[in-house]
């Protein structure tokens, strides 16, 4: 798979089922099926006369696209992973809905709350400082999505994987509790409508850069964070 962004081809990064077993919930299903092409990481993307401006600000514009399909019994989804911390809180981002639906696992590092965030097509959502965050496609068709996000840092897939996925898995038939994280409290379901202050293409902030500042650094820019009643 290829997209043109920025009047250019650009290649993805593939993630492939077995880079994920670990946290694919349908392990009967897993057992004979194949190393498919899960999903397509089209990262640092930027349009003409815009690169140095956003490596200079530390930012990096990422789309993904996620075929809809089942891992068996199980919706696919993304890896999952958390941002490592930038000063007192964690690394944020936000993802825009570009075609199709998103569902968007929010979760605290013990599960401690854990939401989910259902976006459609041009809904913006902020994954807040502290949470991991695993992207579901619900639909059988594709999932469009782009991210801005700091471009100085490593996610850290390794808590996810070590508990075998999320804290919940959607199903065909509903939410999954992850047995693996203990007791857990029920999860919180929203919608991403009316859910952000930003009003214009995720892309074209890069032209009101002070807009994303809190994305390289979230310590001086926490106010943009309250109106999220989970942060
Ligand atoms: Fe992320």
């Amino acid at each position: 798979m290829k997209i043109s962004f920025g009047q250019r081809n650009v290649e993805p990064d593939v993630r492939m089922l077995y880079d994920m077993k670990e946290v694919v919930y349908d392990k009967e299903w897993l057992k004979d099926a194949e190393n498919i092409p899960l999903y397509y990481m089209f990262r640092d993307l930027w349009k003409a006369g815009d690169r140095q401006r956003i490596e200079k600000l530390g930012l990096r514009y990422d789309i993904t696209i996620i075929p809809g399909r089942m891992l068996g019994q199980e919706y696919v989804k993304t890896k999952g992973h958390y941002h490592p911390v930038a000063g007192t809180v964690d690394y944020p981002e936000i993802y825009e809905v570009l075609e199709g639906e998103a569902h968007y696992l929010l979760q605290k590092r013990k599960a401690e709350r854990t939401i989910l965030v259902k976006a459609k097509q041009g809904n913006k959502v902020i994954i807040p400082p502290g949470y991991g965050h695993i992207t579901i496609n619900p639909q059988n068709c594709n999932l469009k999505m782009a991210n801005w996000v700091c471009r100085n840092f490593e996610s850290e897939y390794e808590p996810i994987v070590e508990k075998g996925g999320g804290a919940w898995f959607e199903l065909e038939d509903g939410f999954k509790k992850n047995p693996n994280y203990g007791s857990v409290p029920d999860l919180e379901i929203c919608a991403a409508d009316g859910n952000n202050p930003f009003d214009r293409n995720l892309y074209d902030l890069i032209n009101e850069p002070n807009k994303l500042d809190f994305l390289v650094s979230p310590d001086e820019n926490k106010k943009i964070f309250e109106y999220l009643e989970f942060f």
